[in-house]
């Protein structure tokens, strides 16, 4: 494999939902790449097909034509058993942390899970202290191993959804809308965490997100999605501050922004863009 080779690459990615009578195709000719260390947003209105892509990239949707690679490696379509073996490298971080963590395990037990399954053979002893130096990590004491998702508040229970995603060391992680249920200073806290995280371990994020101003936050390269179809990639600055497409000015357009003076200057551009 080559040194230069992207962690992910999506090439000409197409989901069909629906029946194979009556296909609804969902995303056209997706093409991606994400680099080792890198950060790539992913913007675009609600259902523009960004969780179908981060789904396609998880085996979770089947891939009706096109390719994903992993690390030079095929996974369009992995049998069962490799592809659960694959979540040791590839993890996900959804928008509703309390959904997704099982409301009857203590977060202790949520985390060694993942230890424990793998074929890595971590003893309960060693997945005690996994635990308890993952918890250290994501900024939560070590007591919270003793209690459960509900007794967290949303902000620490997204800490604790991010704990199980990086407990096994993953290479990428899917974050679909990680912060998007959470008030603004908790989203602050989180973003950091991950921005954090992706320095002291190289991760990639394929980040999805409707918020520009979170994706300007944390994302190196930010692509839009209109439609199924990936309108704009490019540097997350200057997608987020100037893109080129009339599509990603009008999302632009569309997003809030704190300073009310900037927010009436959008909403004239959006009205006349319309
Ligand atoms: N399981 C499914 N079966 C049929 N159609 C689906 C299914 N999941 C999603 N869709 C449709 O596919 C399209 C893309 O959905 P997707 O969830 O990927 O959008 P999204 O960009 O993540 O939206 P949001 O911002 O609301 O999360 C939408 O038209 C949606 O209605
Ligand atoms: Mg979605």
């Amino acid at each position: 494999m080559s040194e230069h080779a992207p962690l992910l690459r999506a090439e000409n990615v197409v989901v069909e939902y629906g029946t194979r009578r009556h296909p609804k195709r969902v995303l056209h000719e997706v093409s991606l790449d994400i680099g080792a260390g890198e950060c790539v947003g992913l913007v675009g209105e609600s259902g523009s097909g960004k969780s179908t892509l981060g789904k396609a990239v998880l085996g979770l949707v089947p891939v009706a034509s096109g390719r994903i690679e992993f690390d030079g490696r095929d996974i369009t379509h992995l049998p069962r058993r490799e592809r659960r073996a694959l979540a040791s490298d590839i993890q996900v971080v959804f928008q509703d942390p309390y959904g997704s963590l099982n409301p009857l395990m203590t977060v202790g037990d949520i985390l060694a899970e993942p230890l424990l399954a793998s074929s890595a053979g971590a003893t309960p002893a060693s997945a005690r202290s996994a635990v308890a130096e993952i918890l250290e990590r994501v900024g939560l004491p070590a007591a919270a191993a003793d209690r459960f998702p509900r007794e967290f508040s949303g902000g620490q229970r997204q800490r604790i959804a991010i704990a199980r995603a990086v407990v096994r060391k993953p290479r990428l992680i899917i974050c679909d809308e990680p912060v998007s249920a959470l008030d603004l200073t908790t989203q602050a806290t989180v973003l950091n965490l991950l921005i954090d995280l992706q320095r002291d371990t190289g991760v990639s994020y394929l980040f999805v997100s409707h918020d520009l101003g979170v994706v300007r936050r944390i994302c190196h390269r930010v692509a839009v999605l209109y439609r199924g179809d990936l309108v704009e990639v490019g540097d997350g600055e200057q997608v987020t501050r100037d893109p080129q497409h009339p599509y990603s000015r009008r999302l632009l357009a569309a997003s809030p922004v704190a300073d009310p003076e900037l927010q009436r200057q959008r909403r004239a551009e959006w009205l006349a863009l319309r």
